[in-house]
């Protein structure tokens, strides 16, 4: 079965075939962080607008690099939410105009259960025994998700505010950096001292396993540019001195989603660790898993970053289990649950 996968949630338009949920034949992503750089982080509307002018393009070109047709495509799929509504209003109503005009059917997918899928892509089928864990770390989601079967979840955790993607980029902002601030973080902690600054992450009463980044991100701004200080504020540490910040931050939040991830992965017979979103790039944080006696599957960069060949991969499972598929009055959502909190 062919797959067409659509995806536009935040700030990659992307579009993919994949091949009965595994086999890749394109997967073509535009990435707008160029746009939203200077800004140190997305800016909705501008995101829409460059959607606009970049999805069909890339639509194009995943056709052709699968060297296929549209007419060949047997399902169009589409990331449905979580999102920003505009962006994701673009990739839906694109993927709508597709199904009606070449009268395919059409299913909508969840970006956060497809970025758990794309770990599973990557390695051989038999990795994927249930139940296992997802976990999810990306610019916009703190997840550790408890997997009874592909589409039967449950939510342990998550975070009560900032994403762990989100605190690397504003910590990175604070520092002088431009947007997507992970990658800049981990370069500059490789030379910076962890132990420097004791920063601490955040506990959440309610559900210890959950994640709290806002306070740990205080306690960096207030590090850098001193107390009661605020984003605009001057920095008024030493340049030097900016790698060891880095490097602390990073200590702090990838020690406190291994222990959280271990312990809930502790508490029932969990048979794999999967990984998705843009942070499980982070070396660091790999290597703080590699003791883990439970196995650790991680995405290659190209599908642990917003990526539309784990929506056309997803896509299979989900429309087996629903041949009829959507239909074209399915609604965008910005925030989806997709399993129920314990
Ligand atoms: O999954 P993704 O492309 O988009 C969302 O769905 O959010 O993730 C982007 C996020 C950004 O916050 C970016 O700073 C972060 O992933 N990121 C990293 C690294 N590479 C990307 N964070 C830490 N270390 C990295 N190496
Ligand atoms: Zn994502």
């Amino acid at each position: 079965m062919l797959i067409l996968g659509i995806e536009t949630t935040c700030d990659e338009s992307a579009c993919a075939i994949v091949r009965d949920g595994r086999e890749i034949l394109s997967n073509a992503v535009a990435s707008q962080a160029d746009l939203h750089e200077i800004y140190g982080g997305v800016v909705p509307e501008l995101a829409c607008r460059r959607h606009i002018d970049t999805l069909i393009p890339i639509i194009k070109e995943a056709l052709e690099v699968a060297n296929t047709t549209l007419q060949e495509i047997d399902l169009i799929a589409v990331a449905k939410g979580p999102g920003l509504i505009g962006a994701l209003l673009i990739g839906l109503n694109t993927a709508k105009a597709l199904a009606f005009s070449l009268d395919k059917p059409f299913i909508g997918i969840n970006h956060i259960e497809a970025h758990i899928y794309a770990a599973t892509m990557c390695h051989p089928e038999e990795t994927l025994e249930f139940p296992c864990l997802g976990v999810v770390i990306s610019g916009g989601h703190t997840s550790l998700v408890k997997i009874h079967a592909l589409g039967e979840y449950e939510l342990l955790a998550q975070t009560v505010d900032d994403a762990i993607g989100e605190a690397f980029d504003k910590v990175a902002a604070m520092l002088g950096f431009h947007y997507p601030g992970g990658p800049i973080i981990e370069k500059l902690a490789k030379k910076g001292d962890p132990l420097r600054f004791p920063f601490k992450a955040g506990r959440v009463k309610s559900n210890p396993l959950n994640f709290s980044f806002s306070g740990l991100k205080t306690n960096v701004l207030y590090t850098i540019k001193g107390p009661n200080s605020n984003k605009h504020s001057p920095c008024i540490i030493a340049e030097e001195e900016k790698k060891d910040v880095a490097a602390s931050f990073q200590y702090t939040a990838c020690q406190d989603l291994v222990k959280k991830t271990l312990q809930a992965a502790r508490s029932f017979p969990c048979k794999g660790i999967f990984f998705g979103g843009g942070v499980s790039n982070n070396r660091y944080l790999r290597q703080l898993f590699e003791d883990s006696e439970i196995p650790c599957y991680w995405p290659t960069a190209e599908l642990s970053l917003d990526n539309a060949a784990m929506i056309a991969g997803l896509a299979y499972h989900t429309y087996k289990k629903n041949p009829q598929g959507d239909a074209l009055d399915l609604e965008a959502s910005t925030r989806l649950p997709f399993a129920s909190t314990l």
